[in-house]
């Protein structure tokens, strides 16, 4: 369905600002904010800054899937929001429809308002579906759709995203942005406007050029002792280092990083308490195929 531009979407300085403008739109002291355990790391510190309280749900430790059951288990009567993210980042997890329907009829059911990060929604791998909380009627009537030009058009640093939500939540939200920063850096909307009205292919063939990257990397990683775990969307690459040290992630990520000259992020900082004994790091392959080599030869050499 068609969204009304001047009632329902909002460009923001990246899907960050969306985010920040959304929790502070909706959240007051006291209110508690269901996020996924691991989650990206803007979410909880503004919830913070809001005077509110997140409260963690661990996500699957092995798929990654969202236990809904954990999830209708955390609600209370001070719940407020729910902050949820597919194609996920750090994990490159992706929610299926009956994950919006659940989610739906907890937000319906609870009256609760949510947050769906869709700043990877174009970087799809397999043939598979990025499922929008668009796609649901009943989810979208009380949803903050994040969406990034920053990561469509390979221009993160040019901060330019969009918050799609129903107009009582856009006008709520409006009013935070034009305090916050009252408009991103007019010229990236012409560029931004430009491509999705003339390079219509581009959104299209994404999924198809991260893809080939994320084949690369996986092909290349079999010749190292790094073991890759399956990702179905975003351009991060999660490898289990456990056969190589026994170190914990942060420690292992710097010793990688000063010893043989390739950056990871360790896992545990997207986490609250992250699982005992976890050895896993996050490789970004949203890099040229010379630099994706050069990092192979390394991580052979570890
Ligand atoms: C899950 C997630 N949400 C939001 C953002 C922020 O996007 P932007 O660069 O458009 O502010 C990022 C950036 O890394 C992200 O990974």
């Amino acid at each position: 369905m068609g969204r009304d531009a001047a009632t329902e979407i909002t460009i923001t300085a990246g899907g960050s600002e969306g985010i920040f403008d959304a929790i502070t739109a909706t959240i007051t002291a006291g209110d508690e904010v269901i996020v996924l355990d691991p989650s990206y790391d803007l979410y909880a510190p503004v919830v913070a800054l809001a005077g509110g309280w997140t409260i963690r749900v661990p996500l699957d430790p092995t798929s990654f899937g969202i236990d809904w059951d954990r999830v209708a288990a955390a609600i209370t009567p001070r719940t407020r929001l729910v902050i949820v993210n597919s194609p996920h980042n750090p994990t490159g997890a992706m929610w299926s429809p009956a994950d919006v329907a659940r989610l739906a009829s907890l937000a319906e059911a609870h009256d609760l308002l949510v947050i769906s990060d869709e700043v990877y929604e174009h970087i799809v791998f397999d043939g598979r579906s990025h499922v929008s909380a668009l796609s649901h009627p009943g989810l979208a009537a009380r949803s903050f759709v994040i969406s990034s030009f920053g990561k469509s058009f390979h221009c993160t640093g040019w901060r330019l995203g969009a918050v799609v939500a129903p107009p009582a939540l856009t006008r709520e939200l409006r009013k935070v942005h034009q305090y916050n920063t009252f408009g991103a850096f007019a010229p990236a909307h012409w560029a931004a406007a430009t491509m999705l009205r003339e390079h219509t292919d581009h959104l299209v063939a994404l999924g198809a050029f991260y893809q080939a990257k994320r084949d690369r990397f996986v092909d290349g990683l079999a010749r190292t002792r790094f073991r890759p775990l399956p990702v179905s969307g975003a351009y991060f690459q999660l490898v289990d280092y456990g056969a190589i040290s026994d170190a914990p992630d942060d420690e292992f990520a710097r010793q990688l990083c000063l010893e043989h000259g390739v950056a990871a992020i360790p896992l545990s900082p997207f986490y609250d308490v992250p699982p005992a004994g976890q050895r896993l790091l996050r490789l970004c392959f949203a890099k040229t195929d010379a630099t994706l080599d050069a990092a192979l030869a390394r991580l052979e050499g570890v």
